[in-house]
């Protein structure tokens, strides 16, 4: 944990610096990963104002799910693909090699500058050029017993690069995130990610897990929201 924090701290200096003195932000391949602050997340809330109607029934708990695939163009980012998702076995031991249907993004959402911001940054954080981003709005609600928001547990997702953007934490505790350099490796990132921040990794030098959450205390049920970005590199 210390070491975690140390290595966080310092990440933190160096996006600081980078962004003050103008120059090029960090690329999570030359930092496996980086701490991003996301602008405007109060408007990144409303988008999960109706999220109720988008349920994932591919988990026991209570969570919401939309989906879709995003391309960046002369006009900026745009929806080219929403609905159907699959993830390999390989990656995903839980509901690997199963087709899920989702809601799709919201096209309010995909053309709103909070959201047209966020994947700019996204962008900006990884090294390559990305010419499509899969994004999963994703809402875990959780009350006063544990709920495991990463069945799967300690994982990869397949992508060259990742990022789980925080969006609100309503009324819980838990829900750390950490990496590690393998799967059986202690965490040396380990952080509560507060809305408002961007963790963006490099999905094939780390591991990532979430711990579970439950409501916070006097709280009867509470939810997380975050927008999951995932990317492959242009070559790949
Ligand atoms: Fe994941």
């Amino acid at each position: 944990m210390g070491s975690g924090i140390l290595l966080l701290l310092s990440s933190m200096a160096a996006a600081l610096e980078a962004m003050r003195s103008g120059s090029s932000p960090l690329l999570v391949k030359d930092v496996e990963y980086c701490l991003v602050p996301i602008a405007n997340v109060e408007a990144l809330a409303t988008h999960f104002e109706n999220i109720h109607e988008a349920a994932d029934a591919y988990y026991e708990s209570e969570r919401y799910r939309r989906y879709g695939v995003v391309s960046r163009t002369e006009e900026g980012w745009s929806l080219v693909r929403a609905g159907r998702f699959v993830q390999s076995s390989a990656y995903n031991k839980y509901l690997g090699d199963k087709i899920r249907a989702y809601a799709p993004l919201r096209a309010q959402d995909v053309a709103s500058p909070e959201f047209q911001a966020l994947l700019d940054r996204f962008a900006a954080s990884v090294a390559h050029a990305t010419p499509e981003v899969h994004v999963h709005q994703i809402r875990v609600c959780c009350d006063a017993s544990s709920t495991n928001l990463v069945p799967e547990g300690v994982h990869q997702d397949g992508y060259d690069s990742v990022a789980i953007a925080c969006i609100d934490r309503h009324a819980v505790q838990g829900a750390v995130t950490s990496l590690r350099k393998a799967r059986d490796a202690d965490p040396h990132f380990v952080f509560e990610l507060p809305p408002g921040n961007m963790i963006v990794f490099d999905d094939r030098r780390l591991w990532h897990d979430v711990s579970p959450m439950l409501a916070a205390p006097g709280a009867t049920k509470g939810y997380r929201d975050i927008y999951a970005l995932l990317a492959h590199d242009s070559e790949g």
